[in-house]
């Protein structure tokens, strides 16, 4: 009798077996949930290409994020969204005490303590009536080094506000190294900064639009990388660790797979992607339609992000993946 003598089927006939065999294991506390916080709303506001994602009061926000605690996620990610009126040039009401994420941060944080581990989006778009990443100037070109000088006060608003980690996503040169500067100078020496390194001008971030009211016109091209780069994201990561970067981030993930791994294989500092808005949106507009199995795509897409080599995934299906995967 010959072959096949090379038979990998026996490694795949059983639950069992493919369970003791799995080469990637997700567990719940490595998932992070981004979550909106939005001013002058009385009720949570549904986002529509978001299926089952909203903008949340400060009270929703605190039992949402209580349910995504109980289901083991280890993490939320806060976003905030003023009202119309407060959005200025600057985006004055991101490092405000009393602009929305910063109440929602202090109020997660009161509820909280250091039970999660609370991070802040660390930009300005969601603040300033142009859309943003940053201050413009007289041109409109986004001016990198006056918006290095809002992101310290931004860091330093949302460290005092209560996060534990600050996430700058604007991709301002140096923003990592000022970010640090400055809450080292206001003595919060263990802020840790998930820096996001590699972040592209995506459409993948089309209802993260609608999620946060942006009010941008054109694109955020001059800032965000090139999605035809490669090497550029590993000097990206080399400049990010080398101002001081606690953890790094790829965004988005799945069409990026490839940069998280080169970015996992580049570092031994803790690697972050994030299943962006648009990734999530496609998954649950084909299974809206029937054409795919919600659940299993969703889990099979945040198990493949941590194959390519994220120790930490965001997602918006966080509770649930997590659910599922404490059940197993
Ligand atoms: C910028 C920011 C964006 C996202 C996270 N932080 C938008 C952008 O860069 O255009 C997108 C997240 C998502 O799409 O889920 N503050």
């Amino acid at each position: 009798m010959t072959g096949p003598f090379i038979r990998p089927r026996r490694l795949r006939q059983t639950p069992a077996m493919r369970r003791l065999v799995a080469e990637t294991r997700l567990h719940p506390s490595q998932l992070v949930l981004p979550m909106f916080v939005a001013d002058g709303i009385d009720e949570p506001r549904p986002i529509s290409s978001m299926p089952g994602v909203v903008q949340h009061t400060v009270d929703s926000l605190r039992a949402a994020a209580h349910d995504a605690v109980d289901a083991g996620v280890g993490g939320l990610m806060l976003f905030g969204v003023p009202r119309a009126e407060d959005k200025d040039a600057t985006g004055s009401a991101g490092d405000r005490p009393d602009g929305v994420l910063n109440r929602g941060l202090e109020a997660l944080r009161a509820d909280f303590g250091d039970e999660t581990v609370l991070m802040a989006d660390t930009c300005l778009d969601e603040f300033t009536d142009h859309g943003h990443c940053g201050v413009l100037t007289e041109s409109g070109d986004v001016d990198n080094d006056a918006t290095l000088r809002r992101y310290e006060s931004l860091a330093v608003a949302q460290a005092r506000a209560g996060a534990h980690v600050v996430g700058p996503s604007g991709m301002m040169d140096g923003q990592v190294a000022a970010i640090r500067d400055a809450l080292d100078a206001e003595g919060f020496i263990d802020m840790t900064i998930l820096a996001y390194t590699a972040k592209y001008a995506s459409a993948f971030y089309g209802p993260f639009r609608e999620a946060v009211d942006s009010s941008l016109v054109g694109d955020r091209r001059t800032y965000q990388q090139d999605p035809a780069n490669r090497l550029e994201s590993a000097r990206e990561l080399l400049a990010d660790l080398e101002e001081g970067a606690d953890m790094v981030m790829v965004k988005p993930a799945m069409s990026y797979l490839d940069i998280v791994r080169d970015v996992a294989d580049r570092t031994d500092a803790p690697v972050a992607a994030y299943q962006v808005s648009g990734e999530y949106a496609m998954i649950a507009a084909a299974a809206e339609r029937g054409w795919i199995d919600f659940d299993a795509a969703i889990d099979e897409s945040v198990l493949s992000i941590a194959r390519a080599g994220a120790s930490i995934v965001l997602t918006y299906a966080a509770p649930e993946v997590a659910r599922r995967l404490a059940r197993r």
